[in-house]
């Protein structure tokens, strides 16, 4: 049976739009409006993402945890609601005044960057107890929680998944990835197609597009 890995994807985009944030923001001329707003935009989305991620877990894979892991999973927790806290004081930090001026984006940069650290650390003990979920009743609760959790998406946002999530794989990731897309029923695979086409560019889809052709059941 193939190991249920619910996390390593969805972790590779987030540390992605993690450090693409900070990037923007250790780079941005707070005198250039239309930049800022960009970077508004882009930190209120990535604050955004974060609490909803914390919010999946603990909904669809907390219960697991609690049944087969229940210590780490009262620690992992415990880290969402410290995390929560940290995305609130974030929250309110870019509200104010952190575009205000260089200093104040400095110490806004500053604080996203040890927050950054910390939700960096959540995320690979995350990782680290999934061989602890390698056994069969487990990895069976866990496909019933995956399975939970794709019901629950609506067709925009898993076409938000697919746009966030593609550009932080590695091949043979996004191959098996947008397998499931693919497989689903009209409209939803020729939206994938054209999604995964944009995102990645013509050059990578068309080597995904024939590998993907050639491996088709
Ligand atoms: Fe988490």
């Amino acid at each position: 049976m193939t190991t249920i890995d619910p996390y390593t994807k969805i972790h590779k985009a987030l540390r992605r739009d993690m450090f693409a944030c900070l990037t923007t923001l250790g780079s941005l001329d707070t005198s250039d409006a239309s930049a800022v707003e960009r970077a508004r935009a882009q930190v209120t989305t990535l604050l955004r993402d974060l609490h909803s991620h914390g919010e999946h877990e603990d909904h669809f894979l907390g219960p697991v945890l609690f049944e087969y892991l229940p210590e780490h999973a009262a620690r992992l927790a415990e880290q969402h609601r410290s995390l929560d806290r940290g995305l609130e004081a974030l929250a309110q930090r870019f509200a104010d005044e952190a575009f205000s001026g260089p200093e104040a984006l400095l110490a806004g940069y500053r604080e996203l960057a040890a927050y950054t650290a910390a939700y960096l650390e959540h995320l690979a003990a995350e990782e680290r107890a999934l061989p602890d979920l390698a056994g069969s009743e487990p990895q069976v609760a866990l496909m019933a929680a995956m399975a939970a959790f794709g019901a629950s998406r609506s067709p925009a946002e898993r076409e938000y998944s697919l746009r966030q999530m593609l550009p932080a794989l590695a091949h043979g990731e996004r191959l098996e990835f947008l397998r499931g897309f693919l497989a689903a029923p009209e409209p939803v695979a020729s939206a994938a197609r054209s999604i995964a086409r944009d995102v990645l560019g013509d050059r990578a889809w068309s080597v995904i597009d024939r590998e993907l052709i050639a491996s088709a059941p």
